[in-house]
């Protein structure tokens, strides 16, 4: 089927559309009703079914025949490990997880944390929260004890399953003291940890707290699935917002399981049996959908992949997992070729390896730059689609449609909408503008399945956010056009949130961290561009008058400040000590035009600018 002719199917009969692809999953109670929109502008997908979404991932594919079919290959550079899970091993394994959590108290609506890296065990264990309807909680290990810690007193994880280290080239990153110091920190007190020790760096555990979580596996039994609500949370994912408290992305088991199903045909084009890697990490949503949920409710095969693009041990990994697994199709952020190409910029090591039957590449996480796309097209000779995504939809919102027709590739745009997304291209009045202008992209509601549509325990924080600015819109905080064939152009985000390596990062979170500095009179962090990482943030620091302690100094605080309390992943190594910020007569920092000056682009300077010298004292400081 053409995808003109899918979109119009959608878009003529929606709940015909979704109750289709409802059929493909296996349910308990067969959903009646396919959308309750009695409470606008929230909305629930399939609200009477009962389903789990483990059982569909794992033991649907057992019983039907395909025990022994490869779920999960664990591809670890880092530790020189090599490890091919079928379904049938991966269902003992997350049985046996689910049964220690069970016999720790755990039941149906708990929430249970994972705190790990990329290991066979912390997919597991999210599979085995879905198995006894508990919600998992995943915390990227890149993060630091405080932010783990805001993380715990939202959530209130009954258990924390956390490994005993994560390994960074060159270098082992011991996790469980940083989850001593964020439990100790914690206002909530978490009083049983599973910890999974690596032999490479095995943790001292606490006394009747912690708890071996392989000893656990080896003594537990298996568990069977319980049937939850369709409306019930699958997982909770806290991603960047604009302030310092993050967002606590809340995930339902029936929407999710039915568009990420449907997604995994129609975005990516994969056939059960298929193998498909997703090299991101499963602390972000990218790795909760495509290295986990989708390619398993699917029957294909996903890649685990414990590395780095490059330097574990050269920029010929990617297209060493691709040769070795017969890898289809991969997924990945474009800050991960813009590193291979900057090792490997004649694509040496591309000839290396058989690719010949990897069919696409697909990017997303941030824009990517038309330079990365062509020389990764012509190095790789095979499509390279980009995608729009965010943390709240949890599957791409535009895009180009392997399992569709797939139509021409424009460089730079991520493609036409899904099919269950209606985008448009709004003013500040919530009008929808001309084709080609740039304006607020935003999403027609209800939201399709699989889209949150609250806030863990705070409906009224996900309105504010997402559903005021237009009303009978879901504002997507990105900024762009859409041209006249419909290609939609992500250009820019149109808060304060930027994207770092792929990495979703709040510059407010880091100014609240630089504002605790005695010496700082005031801040301001802005994104600028950076070759390999698309973007980094850059701090700007006023020093208090009469301050003795030199600016070095200060400056080395705030890095290692902002790494301590938000972690490594920020990127924080750029600060600039000036006189004055830049604002408006009213107060406002004028963030845009610092980033502008920066990154030498043209800035339109705002009439209301109370002291325009500032910006000229910038501009020589870069220089
Ligand atoms: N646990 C602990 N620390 C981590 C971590 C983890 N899981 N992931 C990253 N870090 C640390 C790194 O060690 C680094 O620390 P350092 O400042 O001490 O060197 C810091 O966080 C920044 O890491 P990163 O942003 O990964 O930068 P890098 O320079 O180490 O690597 C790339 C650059 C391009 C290779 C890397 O960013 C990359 O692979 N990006 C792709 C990202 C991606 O797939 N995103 C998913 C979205 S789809
Ligand atoms: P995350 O929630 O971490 O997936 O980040 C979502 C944000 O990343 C979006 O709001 C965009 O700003 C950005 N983003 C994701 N995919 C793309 C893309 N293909 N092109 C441009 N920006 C993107």
């Amino acid at each position: 089927m053409s995808y003109n002719e899918n979109y119009e199917n959608w878009k003529n009969n929606p709940i015909k559309y979704w109750q289709n692809k409802s059929e493909d999953i296996h349910w308990y109670k067969k959903p009646e009703k396919i959308l309750d929109s009695s409470n606008p502008p929230f909305w629930n997908w399939f609200p009477d079914g009962e389903l789990n979404t483990c059982y569909n991932c794992l033991d649907i594919h057992v019983e039907n025949g395909n025990a022994d079919r490869k779920a999960l290959i664990y591809d670890s550079p880092v530790t020189q490990t090599k490890i091919t899970y079928t379904y049938k091993e991966l269902l003992i394994k997350t049985e046996r997880i689910a049964g220690a959590l069970q016999n720790y108290g755990v039941s149906k609506g708990d929430r249970v944390l994972i705190y790990m890296p990329m290991i066979p065990e912390a997919v597991a264990s999210m599979l085995a929260c879905a198995r006894l309807g508990a919600i998992h909680v995943v915390v990227f290990g890149g993060f630091a004890p405080n932010e783990l810690a805001t993380r715990i007193n939202d959530s209130k994880p009954k258990i924390i399953i956390a490994g005993s280290c994560g390994i960074e080239p060159g270098k082992i990153i011991e996790y469980k003291p940083m989850l001593d110091k964020a439990i100790e920190i914690a206002d909530y007190k978490v009083k049983t940890c599973f910890i999974f020790q690596r032999k490479i760096c095995e943790a001292k555990l606490i006394d009747g707290r912690d708890f071996n979580l392989q000893e656990l596996i080896n003594n537990s039994n298996s568990t069977k699935p319980v049937s939850v609500k369709s409306t019930d949370p699958l997982y909770i994912l806290y991603t960047s917002g604009t302030t310092g408290d993050p967002k606590g992305m809340v995930r339902d088991n029936g929407g999710h399981a039915v568009a990420l199903k449907n997604s995994m045909r129609m975005v990516y084009g994969l056939k059960p049996g298929e193998v498909f890697w997703a090299a991101s990490d499963i602390g972000w949503v990218v790795g909760h959908s495509y290295i986990v949920y989708a390619p398993l409710l699917s029957g294909c095969t996903s890649i685990l992949y414990e590395g780095k693009p490059t330097g574990t041990p050269d920029a010929g990994s990617f297209w060493r997992v691709i040769s070795d697994y017969n890898v289809s199709v991969m997924f990945t952020a474009p800050t991960a070729l813009r590193a291979i190409k900057r090792d490997d910029p004649n694509g040496e090591e591309i000839k290396k390896y058989n690719l010949q039957n990897f069919r696409m590449q697909f990017l997303a996480g941030e824009r990517a730059d038309p330079t990365t796309i062509k020389w990764t097209s012509e190095h790789l000779n095979v499509p390279v689609i980009d995608h729009w995504w965010q943390t709240e939809t949890g599957w791409a919102i535009a895009g180009n449609f392997s399992g569709l027709d797939l139509f021409k590739i424009k460089p730079g745009s991520t493609g036409k909408a899904s099919p269950g997304f209606e985008v448009q291209c709004l003013d500040d009045n919530g009008n929808i503008k001309p084709r080609g202008e740039i304006g607020a992209l935003a999403i027609k509601l209800p939201l399709p399945p699989s889209c949150s549509s609250t806030l863990w325990q705070d409906k009224d924080r996900y309105k504010k956010a997402y559903l005021e600015d237009y009303p009978g819109w879901y504002s997507s905080a990105d900024a762009g056009y859409i041209d006249n064939e419909g290609y939609i152009w992500v250009m820019s985000r149109t808060d304060d949130i930027i994207n770092c390596a792929g990495h979703r990062l709040s510059t407010g979170a880091m100014e609240e961290v630089l504002s605790k500095h005695q010496n700082i009179a005031e801040c301001a962090v802005v994104g600028v561009e950076d070759e390999l990482k698309g973007q980094i943030p850059m701090g700007f620091i006023v020093i208090n008058a009469g301050t003795i302690e030199p600016n070095e100094k200060i400056i080395e605080d705030t890095i290692s400040m902002v790494r301590n309390e938000i972690g490594p992943v920020a990127s924080f190594r750029k600060v600039i000590v000036v006189k004055r910020l830049p604002k408006t007569r009213s107060g406002k920092i004028l963030r845009s035009t610092i980033a502008s000056i920066v990154d030498k682009k043209p800035y339109k300077i705002p009439a209301t600018i109370d002291d325009e010298s500032i910006l000229d004292e910038i501009k020589k400081i870069i220089k």
